[in-house]
């Protein structure tokens, strides 16, 4: 739908709402700022009661949406409500929105999508998969001469700072997860970047772009990093693999196949160059043609880059991202099998681990075992149920390129 920005503007500058004034909320501000901007600027900013201590900031999302120098609405509140609301009611005002708020899409973006439609303004969401990385934009623009059979990549960046932190400086997670706090990398709760949530959401999100389907959340196998300790990061070394957190999704004969999980990445794979805060989103197409874009996929200016694409691209009279035609299916991973590594205690006894291992070393009290190939969502659950009984780790084997 065509959106007329450009024509109700004053001095030919956009004016933009920003909800939330967090690390993206200020990135996009100094992006603006110091680039200062011949095309936008930012008219108001909300915030909480008691917050808002400069003249351009608000407490109420009305006196946000009832200034007429505001044509698009920035969302950088995270989480679901208010942060759905109140994009409902900057639609339903006539207002474009850009949001960077993965989880929000993920739950809600059919309905935000249709209100959108329905009020002839666009809603765009780039930046809600890899932070500065413009993927979700350029899967939409290589589906349009090809078809896309599988997609993945290190989409948290924070659990690669934190992974790629512990490996290089033999620190503990927390050591890690308290650095990337302080750097704005990590959101205040980390749950969802460790435990894999983070990754779930934008490998479904990316899943929907790339194949016109959302594939039922709750069918996704996902594991995170959050048992991962400084000895199993050496004794991975001493394999010689890196660990990265993962998320693919593969069209398959059936239907998809999805996961999120670390994996051990030997020296041959892109993803074990891959350090810091960085991500790497890749995609193949039906020729087998494989490509990948890396950089920073967390922080403030970063994620606030690729605001600032859909700011323009609004400008430009782009469209929304969702793609018209969407279905929902379950996944599908009969055909995905690989190897794993596990870590156990030794007084864990395991039957199921005992039958499935190739490879055992006895460590103090750990045990590491390598695992014959087994299939993903099967392993994922059987792990699961361990899970209950100690913090076991575990990481796939990565073999081939899209697997
Ligand atoms: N950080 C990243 O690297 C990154 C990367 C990609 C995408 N994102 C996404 O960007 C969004 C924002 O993330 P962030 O890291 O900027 O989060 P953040 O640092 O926690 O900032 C959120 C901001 O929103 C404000 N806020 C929350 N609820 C509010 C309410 N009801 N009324 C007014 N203000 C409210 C917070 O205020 P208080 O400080 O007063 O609580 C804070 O200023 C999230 O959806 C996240 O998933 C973040």
């Amino acid at each position: 739908m065509k959106t007329d920005v450009s024509k109700n503007s004053a001095n030919n500058r956009i004016g933009i709402g920003l909800l939330g004034y967090g690390t993206v909320g200020k990135g996009l501000e100094s992006l603006l700022t110091d680039k200062a901007s011949d095309a936008f600027f930012i008219a108001k900013i909300l915030r909480r009661i008691s917050k808002a201590n400069r003249s351009d900031m608000v407490e109420s999302i009305e006196d946000l949406l009832s200034d007429p120098k505001i044509e698009i609405v920035v969302e950088c509140l995270g989480g679901i409500e208010p942060a759905r609301t109140y994009i409902i009611e900057a639609l339903k005002a006539k207002k474009s929105v850009v949001t960077a708020n993965k989880a929000l899409i993920n739950r809600f973006g059919d309905e935000l999508d249709t209100c959108a439609k329905e009020n002839g303004v666009v809603l765009r969401f780039s930046a809600a998969v890899g932070g500065g990385i413009p993927y979700l934009s350029t899967l939409i623009e290589v589906k349009k001469h090809t078809q896309i059979s599988a997609i993945g990549g290190i989409l948290n960046g924070t659990s690669n700072f934190i992974l790629d932190k512990m490996e290089r400086e033999s620190c503990t997670f927390e050591e890690a997860l308290s650095e990337a706090q302080t750097l704005g990398y990590a959101e205040k709760d980390p749950s969802a970047d460790i435990l894999g949530w983070d990754s779930l959401n934008k490998i479904r999100l990316s899943g929907v772009i790339a194949f016109n389907t959302w594939i039922n959340i709750d069918s996704i196998p996902c594991t995170g990093i959050d048992s991962i300790q400084t000895k199993d990061v050496e004794f991975i070394q001493s394999l010689g693999y890196h660990i990265r957190l993962f998320a693919t999704m593969i069209k398959t004969n059936l239907g998809h196949s999805a996961y999120v999980e670390p994996q051990l990445f030997n020296s041959d794979n892109a993803e074990a160059t891959i350090l810091s805060n960085h991500n790497i989103a890749w995609f193949t197409d039906m020729s087998g043609k494989h490509q990948a874009l890396i950089g920073q996929g967390a922080g403030g200016l970063p994620t606030a880059g690729n605001i600032l694409r859909d700011l323009y691209q609004i400008k430009e009279d782009a469209k929304g991202m969702l793609p018209e035609e969407r279905s929902l299916k379950n996944i599908d991973n009969n055909e995905l099998s690989h190897a794993y590594l596990v870590r156990t205690s030794k007084s864990l006894k395991s039957g199921f681990l005992e039958a499935i291992t190739v490879f055992k070393w006895i460590q103090g009290n750990r045990i590491y075992r390598i695992t014959k190939n087994i299939q993903v969502s099967r392993f994922h659950n059987l792990m699961h149920q361990l899970k209950q009984l100690e913090p076991i780790f575990y990481a796939g084997i990565k073999k081939k390129e899209n697997q």
